[in-house]
């Protein structure tokens, strides 16, 4: 065998898989050396000085950063393996590669090679692994893979590759991971797929992938983990998969999957069954309560009916419950209680399209406060939930987010709630209960920026408003849209006479924002068919410039808002600008967005002081400035509107724009650091897309718990984010989006992002 290699000398062949061993002269390692050299060639920017070794005559080859040389046998001194991750390297991938005979792992990921993956890499006959993740590649992936017969794992995730799935991946006997996700793959998966024996995971999430899932998936044994989320997968989920008992997560979230689930109780490993935004129906089916390993189960945002099984009581390891907005009627069962390690429980909205149809109904058991103390979501909003709340509730003292609104509860609001010190968000609007907010609940935070909130807290009645608004006059009707309507008022607080905005919210109108309710503030003395809602604006956090410039102490640390608050505050501000633009009969203008005037309530909610409010309602604020700010300081204004100029509905989505980038980077748009005439727009438009990692706001990328991956993702998402900050901010109007398509796109980056932290949950 080796003296037949030996013979075989023909430059040229070592091009080919086929003919791939190489004999082990001078001659081949120089063709290494020189091929490497090639490679660097066409790195142009390499700021960390990464390659730096390379070529320097002093340092062997075999020693240069990222550079891996067999030790034995003719790989001796043979480059087997080139790792270069996350060098922020920017280039093209040098076809030349594919003349290192023997390389068996070349990984690249997180770094921004952008252009074509080069079919010759088909040629590298010993590859084993692959793995070109978090980079900006576009084009299809090359059918001439299929050619490394010896792949093991070929990881594409985030890049920008098109088309379908090559059908000949199937006749790679020892592919044991395949990772495309998030790139904008289209076609199906090719039904061969089941020729993947040793297959371990498929992971496909975030691309346009369509058709039916193939039966086929369920002939692969070693199976592990199937993530086809957030594709466009329709049809029925296939009955096999019930044969893959080493299947440890199914994720088929967000496609159009129809008709009920399957059996599937042959998943006895499964420890996370996401089908979440699908179009399933019929019941919740009785094995899922056998599947003892499962942590986290997520049906949500289907058509399912029937009631929730009291024998899901059974899981014991589950963390997540999510059921929320399903058509589930009939009891909340009393066994969730058993749930020993719940932490997220998502129930809310079971109704059909005509309210009050089909919800979930019954008491609370008086057991909820034995659920786990880790509890951290309780969200049981929008079905018809009566009796009290239990006291025992008090004893989830991790409880963060509680959202009990508009259910049937009655009877006192229990003060055991002040024991949850944790809470961020508590929603109890659209309920039937009685007496005031007892006064524990407004202790719970001790944050001494908060300490005034209580003051600043006036509790009024709807009586008080009708006063206020003179009868909701139409006189004193302000704005109307989507959400409800805006009246002016005056009222007396703390014995001074304060001119109000007071909104009334069309709660028949699902999902009315958030943006403009303090649902906390506004519910108590009302019943949910009475006064859908009102409006006290209450904002304890200050507002966004300083949480983004001074940065709030608290227990000693200078607090920075994370990404989720980040964008959340984000599609707040967008959905109030949007709101405003299509107010009728005539839409309202801004005109003086900046951070100064978006306010944060307790909750971190975002809050636009339009017309001047936020001047009223916070003691930093302005107090002389009164309604006639509704005309507006000039914000950020754009160029060609400049000062004193007619300000337009664009030049809110143009502040919106620099607001967004501000929101981001951490910078002001006034900062000194961009040099002359080099506005913050400019600063993140030459950043993009590569090197966004250098401007974003460095609290933002020093969030780390998260593994690499997620971080990734991460950046990815700011990357869009700040794109669309730049494209808001255009200065040519004609180019600026609109503000309701900047709003669906940072709505998608949040469902994005909140899917990936799905898939974390099993490592939490
Ligand atoms: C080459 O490497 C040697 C040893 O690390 C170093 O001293 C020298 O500065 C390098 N030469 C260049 C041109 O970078
Ligand atoms: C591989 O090396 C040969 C000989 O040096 C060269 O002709 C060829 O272009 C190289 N292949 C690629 C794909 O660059
Ligand atoms: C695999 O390699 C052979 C021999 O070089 C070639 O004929 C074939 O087209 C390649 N397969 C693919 C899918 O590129
Ligand atoms: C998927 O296709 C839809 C409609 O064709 C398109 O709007 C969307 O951008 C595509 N998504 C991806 C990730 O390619
Ligand atoms: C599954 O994995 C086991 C152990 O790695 C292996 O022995 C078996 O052959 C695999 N199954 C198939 C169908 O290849
Ligand atoms: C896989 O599942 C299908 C349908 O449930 C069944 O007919 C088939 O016998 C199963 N195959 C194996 C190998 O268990
Ligand atoms: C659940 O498991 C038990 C015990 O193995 C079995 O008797 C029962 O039939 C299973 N239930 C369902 C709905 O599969
Ligand atoms: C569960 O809660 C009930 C009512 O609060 C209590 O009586 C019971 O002792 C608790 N059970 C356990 C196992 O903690
Ligand atoms: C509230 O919203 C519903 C549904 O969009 C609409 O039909 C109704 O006219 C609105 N009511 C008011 C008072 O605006």
């Amino acid at each position: 065998m080796v003296l037949l290699r030996e013979s075989i000398l023909l430059p040229f062949v070592f091009l080919t898989c086929s003919v791939a061993s190489l004999p082990p002269t001078a001659t081949s390692t120089t063709t290494d050396y020189l091929t490497l050299m090639l490679f660097k060639s066409l790195v142009k920017g390499d700021p960390m000085g990464a390659l730096a070794s390379w070529g320097n005559l002093s340092i062997p080859m075999c020693q240069w950063r990222g550079v891996a040389c067999g030790s034995r046998g003719h790989r001796r001194g043979h480059v087997v393996a080139l790792d270069l991750t996350g060098l922020n390297l920017l280039g093209t991938i040098s076809p030349a590669l594919a003349n290192i005979t023997y390389l068996r792992r070349l990984n690249l990921p997180q770094n921004r090679f952008y252009g074509i993956l080069p079919p010759e890499l088909g040629n590298i006959h010993d590859l084993e692994t692959l793995d070109l993740s978090y980079n900006s590649i576009e084009g299809q992936i090359p059918p001439s893979l299929s050619n490394c017969s010896r792949f093991v794992e070929i990881l594409l995730d985030s890049n920008k590759l098109q088309g379908e799935i090559p059908s000949e991946f199937s006749s790679l006997p020892n592919l044991q991971l395949l990772s495309l996700r998030n790139n904008r793959l289209t076609g199906r998966i090719p039904s061969s797929i089941g020729r993947l024996v040793n297959l371990k995971s498929l992971l496909l999430t975030f691309n346009n992938i369509t058709g039916e899932i193939p039966a086929e998936i369920g002939s692969l044994e070693n199976l592990s983990t199937l993530d086809l989320g957030s594709n466009q997968f329709f049809g029925t989920i296939p009955p096999s998969l019930g044969n893959l008992s080493h299947l440890t997560a199914l994720i088929f979230s967000n496609n159009n999957l129809e008709q009920s689930i399957p059996p599937l109780q042959g998943l006895l490993s499964l420890s996370i069954l996401d089908l979440g935004q699908n179009n399933l129906k019929g019941n919740i089916p009785a094995w899922i309560a056998n599947l003892s390993s499962l942590v986290t189960l997520i049906l949500e945002k289907n058509s399912l009916e029937g009631n929730i099984l009291e024998s899901l009581g059974n899981l014991e390891m589950l963390t997540t419950l999510a059921l929320k907005q399903n058509n589930l009627q009939g009891h909340v069962p009393h066994s969730i209680t058993n749930l020993y390690s719940l932490k997220n429980l998502y129930i809310g909205f079971n109704e059909l399209e005509e309210i009050g149809a089909n919800r979930l109904t019954g008491e609370l058991p008086d057991s909820v406060g034995n659920l786990s103390t880790n509890m951290k979501y309780f969200i049981t909003n929008h079905n018809s939930i009566t009796g009290g709340i239990p006291e025992g509730i008090g004893n989830l003292v991790n409880l963060q987010f509680v959202e009990m609104n508009n259910n049937l509860f009655e009877g006192p609001i229990p003060d055991s709630f002040g024991r949850l010190k944790k809470l961020n968000q508590l929603y109890l609007s659209g309920n039937k209960f009685s007496g005031s907010i007892p006064s524990s609940i407004e202790r719970t935070k001790s944050n001494p920026e908060t300490s005034l909130t209580s003051e600043q807290h006036i509790r009024v009645s709807y009586a008080e408003l009708v006063s206020a608004t003179n009868g909701f006059a139409s006189e004193n009707l302000i704005g109307a849209g989507s959400f409800g309507s805006v009246y002016k008022g005056s009222m007396t607080s703390n014995g001074q006479q304060q001119e109000v905005a007071v909104k009334v919210l069309n709660l028949t109108q699902r999902g009315a924002s958030h943006s403009f309710v303090a649902e906390l503030c506004s519910s108590i003395d009302f019943h949910r068919d009475n006064f859908k809602a009102l409006v006290y604006e209450f904002l304890p956090n200050r507002n966004l410039d300083h949480w983004l410039h001074q940065r709030p102490i608290e227990d000693g640390e200078r607090k920075a808002l994370d990404l989720s608050v980040r964008i959340r505050i984000a599609i707040d501000v967008a959905s109030a600008l949007e709101y405003l633009h299509q107010s009728k009969p005539l839409p309202i203008v801004h005109c003086d967005l900046k951070p100064s005037n978006v306010l944060l309530d307790r909750n971190m909610v975002a809050h636009v002081g339009d017309f001047g409010l936020a001047r009223f309602l916070h003691q930093d604020a302005d107090k002389s400035s009164g309604w006639a700010s509704m005309r507006g300081t000039i914000g950020y204004v754009a160029p060609e509107y400049g000062l004193g100029n007619e300000v337009s509905m664009q030049g809110d989505v143009y502040s919106y724009g620099i607001l967004l980038l501000e929101v981001f980077t951490g910078k002001r748009p006034t900062d000194n650091e961009f040099g002359e005439g080099l506005g913050l727009r400019k600063y993140v438009e030459i950043a993009l897309p590569g090197r966004v990692t250098s401007v974003v706001d460095r609290h933002l990328v020093q969030e780390t718990e998260d593994g690499e991956g997620i971080a990734d993702m991460k950046i990815s998402c700011i990357t869009s984010i700040l794109r669309i900050g730049v494209q808001c901010s255009e200065e040519a109007p004609a180019d600026h989006m609109q503000i309701s398509d900047a709003l669906k796109e940072l709505q998608g980056i949040r469902d994005k992002l909140q899917n990936i932290k799905h898939l974390c949950i099993e490592g939490e």
